[in-house]
């Protein structure tokens, strides 16, 4: 398992208006799946904007233990040389990937769906997180769990299928983790394999699929979901990735920016796929002034530059479908709602209780220790805005979550006194240039 290093506390002061531009960094989700498609893919795959976060390098690491060769030509600027989809090496080592979900399980649907068996283990936080949700789909496929942590959690022993049985699978919950695992086993399929979903998540590893010339087809499901067809075993060939910015960490400028009085900023080049952007549609329903400036395709999906300037915001009710389209952004849109004048209700959170921390629980104990207003009823969380800056004044557990820790920064910024949080260490894992990139639009930590 991989040892958190000293927990580095920080605090964030009320900083005067924000103003300047800036790119955030290559979205995590997109950047996870370039090393994976390069390494399944034989010949060069060429990957530009990459975000070199903690959580993407260990998947970059699992790659070449898989047989990838991967080289770094500058900041970004990646090559893979893939060992091919059918002839993976077994890695001889435990593939340890720190804090990253994303990476652990979309890895153990192409290890499921090969010839080889590795152990896959990672931080506290990781090793807490359900992994039956990815291995029960995959043992339909063929791969065996040889040996599991408690609730089939890691570390885990996975052997893979030799040939994966083609399956049609409904999602339990709606998550891309679960259908992008069942996809990339499928690939290895002699046959085709079908993943329903009834609400729909986000569809990189879709997008990806087609661009390295898979054979996949996705159709209106229901009233909200998909159904993903993907012909298994196809020629994948080569080609590169552009990686536009992680709409997933814009949100913390936006919303600085948003919350800090006299605040005019730009956001350049954020991706704007539609099941990425609940956050913004949130936001505009609270009264956000945000101005797209310049929308245009960059690397096969709809990026654009944003204005954001200060708001009053107003409490708003967040409808659970919308939950997939911002699932990460719970932690942010809390802080949001807590300087909106009234009450936000945001509905069907249950999947934030198993994310790299219980993100409910987390969020209302930080907000609670900043003097807000809030509850949990079920699923729902409830925050009653001050209509203005938010007392603060309290010390954040941010229990190895990347973005309980951006968050809760984030609202120190504009409340009347510190917010102090335990450990900025994690946020290396998303967004490692959040310090310096707020920093030069003016926020202050200390
Ligand atoms: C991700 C999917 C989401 C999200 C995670 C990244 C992905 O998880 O929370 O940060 O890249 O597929 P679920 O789809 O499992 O909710």
């Amino acid at each position: 398992m991989s040892s958190h290093a000293a927990p580095r506390p920080l605090a964030a002061r009320r900083s005067g208006p924000l103003k300047g531009r800036l790119r955030v960094p290559g979205d995590k989700s997109i950047s996870h799946r370039a090393f994976i498609f390069g390494l399944l893919t034989i010949g060069e795959t060429q990957i530009e904007g990459l975000l070199e976060g903690d959580d993407v390098l260990r998947t970059g690491a699992a790659c070449k233990a898989l047989g990838a060769k991967i080289e770094r030509l500058g900041e970004g600027r990646w090559r893979v040389q893939g060992a091919g989809l059918g002839s993976l090496l077994a890695p001889q080592e435990t593939l340890d990937f720190g804090n990253a979900g994303t990476g652990s399980r979309l890895m153990m649907g192409v290890v499921g769906g090969h010839a080889i068996t590795a152990r896959f283990d990672g931080d506290a936080s990781l090793r807490k997180r359900p992994m039956r949700r990815i291995l029960d789909p995959l043992e339909l496929m063929g791969a065996r769990t040889l040996e599991q942590g408690e609730g089939g959690r890691c570390p885990i022993l996975l052997q893979g299928a030799a040939e994966p049985a083609p399956i049609e699978y409904r999602t339990p919950v709606a998550s891309a983790q679960i259908k992008s695992a069942v996809l990339l086993a499928g690939l290895n399929s002699p046959g085709r394999t079908v993943v329903i979903e009834t609400e729909a998540s986000r569809d990189h590893t879709e997008k990806m699929l087609a661009h390295f010339g898979a054979t996949v087809k996705s159709e209106a499901y229901g009233e909200a979901g998909r159904k993903i067809t993907l012909e298994g075993r196809p020629k994948l060939s080569p080609n590169p990735v552009i990686v536009p910015a992680d709409p997933s960490s814009a949100a913390f400028p936006i919303v600085a920016a948003l919350i800090t009085p006299g605040s005019d900023i730009v956001i350049e080049g954020m991706m704007m796929n539609p099941l990425r952007t609940g956050l913004l549609t949130t936001l505009m329903d609270m009264g956000a002034d945000i101005v797209e400036l310049d929308r245009r395709v960059e690397g096969g999906e709809d990026v654009a530059d944003l204005r954001v300037r200060a708001s009053a915001l107003k409490g708003v009710d967040v409808p659970a479908a919308r939950a997939p389209s911002m699932i990460d952004e719970y932690p942010i849109l809390a802080v949001a709602a807590a300087f909106a004048s009234g009450e936000t209700r945001m509905r069907g959170l249950h999947e934030l209780r198993v994310k790299e921390s219980d993100r409910l629980a987390a969020v209302a104990d930080g907000l609670r220790v900043n003097g807000v207003d809030c509850a949990i009823e079920g699923d729902d969380l409830l925050v009653r805005g001050a209509g203005g800056p938010a007392q603060g004044g309290g010390m954040v557990a941010t229990h190895l979550d990347h973005r309980i820790a951006m968050s809760f920064l984030v609202m120190g910024l504009a409340s009347q006194k510190d917010v102090r949080i335990d450990d900025e260490g994690m946020i290396a894992t998303s967004f490692p240039t959040f310090r310096p990139l707020m920093a030069s639009l003016g926020a202050d930590f200390a």
